[in-house]
């Protein structure tokens, strides 16, 4: 196999005709395209390797084209000769090596069947990065919240004092909406990983080729079937998207709490997760957070900036494709990593439990407690509902008066309770319920402990949620490892094929 001086002056799609103008770099995906270098050399071994299976070429020209291309792979990326892309310039690269017989590696196919199989190869192990990530997230939430279990604290509605709950149940809330997104995530790998390869243009081609054999080769674990369709869709591009966008939302909700709590003082980020400011050396700010924050604002960004490209396109392939892959790659790298600091910052976060307990009766957050109390013997909710916002009308109106005179805060809740209870239920409190039990009701732990529904934050029903968290990480992690295992006997099989050849 002579090697024939390169010409570098374009690439073999364009030599003879459209061979620059001004318009040259405009057209070039060169500068994404090295994201799937990588992922072109493997989609043209199979495809050769399928070429020479099916009797389409020689297996001596075969032999020629997979040498060719292992010194393509060893001179990298950045030594591809100028091209409009990396699939014409690792063609050009391939007969500039060995000349003409070069030329036969793209019999059978298009760069439109090429470039949606690059795309959807790459993006699986991108993609399985992303789960990996929301297992690592769930981890550090699932142990946190196994740390502060009976850690009460406030919960909020409308950012006021709503409920008491747990540190262990809040953060299980958001462990609960990551694995819906690792479901998410895991759901669309699965129409990720089709192969539109041996569609050619869009209109199939008349050679004998075995889309199923390249198929297996690249380890996709099926064909999409009808050949426009395999080369026009972006439907899987826009899927892995809105994944992400929906997990950076939920993410940055997380990140919003933090940065919240820390200002209140209910939890101190770790140093690594934090920044200070370049005028006032004393400050501990949340940077780290506001930036996962605001990655949610990217990747809804980019999921709208990939559907309005792929909005109204005709069939089949048309360029503006191009421009629709990168926002997949911004999304799934963003994201990634926005995720992998959450969970960096939600495992070394320490929670202050008593700054926490303090906070769990504030604003007279346990009055819903009393107003069930008061409807498990008998009296109607709505009536109950009545009578304690009476009460925490009157707390309120009383509240500077009670502090001077000393009175706690639990004393002078029951006083406005009873008050309460006189003016809307016509008798006084004990009259209903022991004064004891609304003592407990008003203590925020005993109130969290009393809430002990199926996914509520009493200490057993979150002992059974963290149960069932560990166990679904689990599954989710052996699923992870079993499409990464089927993925590397793939490039194993690919390997052996190629070497079988060269
Ligand atoms: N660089 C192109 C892309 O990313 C590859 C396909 C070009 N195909 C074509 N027929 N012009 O979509």
């Amino acid at each position: 196999m002579a090697e024939e001086e390169p010409d570098t002056a374009s690439d073999v799609v364009r030599r003879e005709r459209f061979s620059g103008g001004p318009a040259r770099g405009f057209l070039s995906s060169m500068d994404d395209d090295a994201r799937i270098f990588a992922a072109d050399l493997a989609v043209d071994r199979a495809h050769v390797v399928m070429l020479a299976e099916q009797g389409v070429v020689g297996d001596d020209e075969a032999a020629t084209i997979l040498a060719a291309l292992d010194g393509v792979e060893s001179a990298g990326f950045d030594t591809l000769p100028d091209g409009e892309d990396v699939h014409a310039a690792i063609e050009t690269a391939v007969i500039d090596r060995v000349g003409d017989v070069g030329g036969k590696m793209h019999t059978a196919r298009s760069r439109n069947d090429e470039v949606a199989t690059c795309i959807r190869y790459r993006l699986r192990e991108d993609v399985l990065g992303a789960v990996e990530t929301t297992l690592a997230l769930r981890e550090s939430l699932a142990d946190a919240a196994s740390d502060h279990a009976e850690t009460v604290m406030a919960g909020y509605t409308h950012l006021q004092p709503a409920q008491p709950t747990t540190v262990g149940h809040y953060l299980l809330s958001y462990e609960r909406a990551v694995a819906r997104d690792t479901e998410r995530l895991l759901d669309a790998y699965g129409r990720v990983n089709r192969s539109p390869l041996g569609s050619a243009a869009f209109a199939g081609t008349p050679f004998d080729v075995s889309r199923e054999r390249t198929a297996e080769l690249l380890g996709f674990e099926s064909v999409l079937d009808n050949s426009t369709d395999a080369v026009s869709t972006r439907d899987f591009l826009v899927e892995v998207v809105a994944a992400l966008a929906n997990l950076a939302a939920t993410v940055s909700g997380f990140a919003e709490d933090l940065i919240l709590f820390s200002n209140k003082g209910l939890v101190e980020l770790s140093d690594d997760y934090a920044s200070t400011s370049s005028i006032m050396p004393q400050k501990k700010n949340p940077d780290t957070l506001e930036l996962v924050r605001g990655t949610a604002g990217d990747a809804a960004a980019g999921l709208n900036g990939l559907l309005t490209t792929l909005k109204g396109l005709p069939r089949a392939y048309n360029r503006d494709l191009q421009k629709a892959t990168p926002h997949a790659w911004d999304a799934v790298d963003e994201v990634t990593e926005a995720v992998a600091v959450a969970a960096g910052a939600a495992a070394t976060a320490t929670w202050d439990e008593d700054a926490l307990a303090e906070s769990a009766g504030e604003g007279f957050a346990t009055a819903t407690g009393v107003a069930d109390l008061l409807a498990m013997q008998g009296v109607p909710f709505r009536k109950a509902h009545e009578m304690v916002a009476s009460a925490a009308q009157r707390a309120a109106e009383s509240a500077s008066g009670e502090t001077a005179s000393g009175a706690s805060e639990s004393g002078a809740d029951y006083a406005a309770l009873d008050a309460a209870a006189e003016a809307v239920l016509g008798d006084s409190l004990d009259a209903y319920v022991e004064r004891e039990a609304v003592e407990a009701a008003l203590d925020p732990e005993a109130s969290v402990a009393a809430r002990d529904s199926a996914g509520g934050p009493a200490p057993e029903a979150v002992a059974e949620s963290l149960a069932d968290a560990d166990d679904a990480i689990e599954t989710d992690a052996d699923a992870l490892a079993r499409e990464r295992e089927a993925l590397a006997e793939a490039d194993e099989r690919l390997r052996a094929e190629v070497a079988s050849y060269v």
